[in-house]
């Protein structure tokens, strides 16, 4: 079947004890066993709960691995993927990840003998430098966040693999509606589902996708041995959220073509940082790999009295942080996603204070541009 029928059906057939339609929300902490050892597959919902089972079958069908791991948040994902190490053991990672991952890396893991280094993984003999002999985990985001940097995921999974490396992928930015990293040969996938799969900010969560089955067994004991698994209402959100996974998705990039191209015209823009437009360095890799180009952009405004100006004037779209949802959002990666980078190495990722984000959403278009005409016009000659 296609991914829009899978993503309505898939985890999400009628309910066997009423015949409803949509999963129903099974909001229990346990469940009754007939005799000891005897249960219809639940115990504890920390461990398994039906909503939540039926979200991860749904998630693993679209991404295309065998298994999915769905938690409190994109974090708790990460997190828990990080466990699959040990003291000692080191990751090597794209140099232009999510400011919480790589607060999470420098800050929490790192206490734990955890060791880091991080590379530009669009060249691969940077990547391979990075590597050690107790390298482990190779882990990329793609296109990166706010820059839209792209790493080639056949390359350097290929790459990974030649040294006995597992390669795990950040999916958030492009959902597996346009880029399935699992096919390009990553061992695991990481969402924050809070993003597109949820699409409508209204919950947080995240997902672990991955297809070998020790992996998969070894954290499913994590999950459940550390517990930050997501709830059953949380759960049902995201559910409800990926039925329309595919059509948002086309009009996020619909919309994020058109409102790229219009500020690239834009007087007042400096720089442009989408993967669709022509000016971008690795338009034939995105492309190659990607079947849309999503609804992220970045653009330069010159500095942060020009970045202030315009975020204070905007009216449709929200001065908010996060990203995917139905609605516009607009933000300042560097004192809001990426406030947690030291200043130093924010300047060398191209994160100026005058950068500004926008997650393009899906209102008409039009009114999106307007808006941002509008809040331009604010910037001085
Ligand atoms: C690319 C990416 N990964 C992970 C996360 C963390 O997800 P969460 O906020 O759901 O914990 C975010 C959040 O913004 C993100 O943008």
């Amino acid at each position: 079947m296609g991914f829009a029928t899978d993503a309505i059906h898939i985890g999400q057939e009628p309910d066997p004890a009423t015949g409803a339609v949509i999963v129903p929300i099974y909001q229990t902490s346990t469940f009754v066993q007939e005799e000891l050892g005897k249960h219809k597959g639940y115990e504890y919902a920390r461990t398994s709960n039906p909503t939540r089972a039926a979200l991860e079958r749904n998630l693993a069908a679209l991404e295309r691995g065998r298994f999915a791991f769905a938690f409190a948040s994109g974090m708790a994902a990460i997190n828990a993927v990080m466990t699959l190490f040990k003291a000692g053991d080191h990751v090597a990672a794209g140099r232009n990840l999510y400011g919480g991952t790589f607060r999470l890396f420098e800050r929490v893991l790192k206490d734990f003998g955890l060791t880091f280094s991080y590379a530009d993984t669009r060249q691969l003999e940077e990547v391979e430098r990075a590597l050690r002999p107790e390298t482990r985990l190779l882990f990329v985001e793609t296109p990166t966040n706010p820059i839209m940097e792209i790493t080639d995921l056949a390359a350097v999974a290929k790459l990974a693999h030649r040294h006995g490396i597992l390669l795990a992928v950040d999916n958030t930015f492009m959902s597996p509606f346009f880029q399935q990293p699992l096919e390009l040969g990553a061992d695991i996938v990481v969402h924050s589902t809070t993003k597109y799969l949820n699409g409508h900010s209204d919950g947080v969560g995240g997902a672990v996708i991955l297809k070998d089955a020790r992996l998969a067994e070894r954290l499913k004991f994590i999950q459940n041995a550390a517990g930050a698994v997501l709830g059953p209402f949380d759960s049902w959100l995201i559910l409800r959220g990926v039925k329309t996974l595919a059509v948002r998705m086309r009009q996020h990039n619909a919309n994020g073509m058109a409102v790229a191209q219009h500020l690239e015209r834009h007087p007042k823009v400096r720089k442009v940082y989408y993967p669709g437009l022509s000016s971008h360095p690795q338009r034939d890799l995105a492309r190659k790999q990607m079947s849309g180009f999503g609804g992220m952009l970045s653009f330069e405004t010159g500095s942060l009295e020009n970045a202030r100006a315009v975020l204070k004037s905007v009216r449709l779209c929200s001065l908010a942080e996060s990203l995917g949802g139905v609605e516009t959002l607009i933000s300042h990666p560097a004192t809001m996603t990426h406030a947690s980078v030291p200043a130093e190495e924010r300047k060398q990722l191209g994160i100026t204070d005058g950068l500004v984000r926008i997650s393009v959403g899906i209102e008409d278009v039009e009114d999106i541009m307007a808006d941002l005409d509008q809040a331009l016009d604010q910037i001085p000659n």
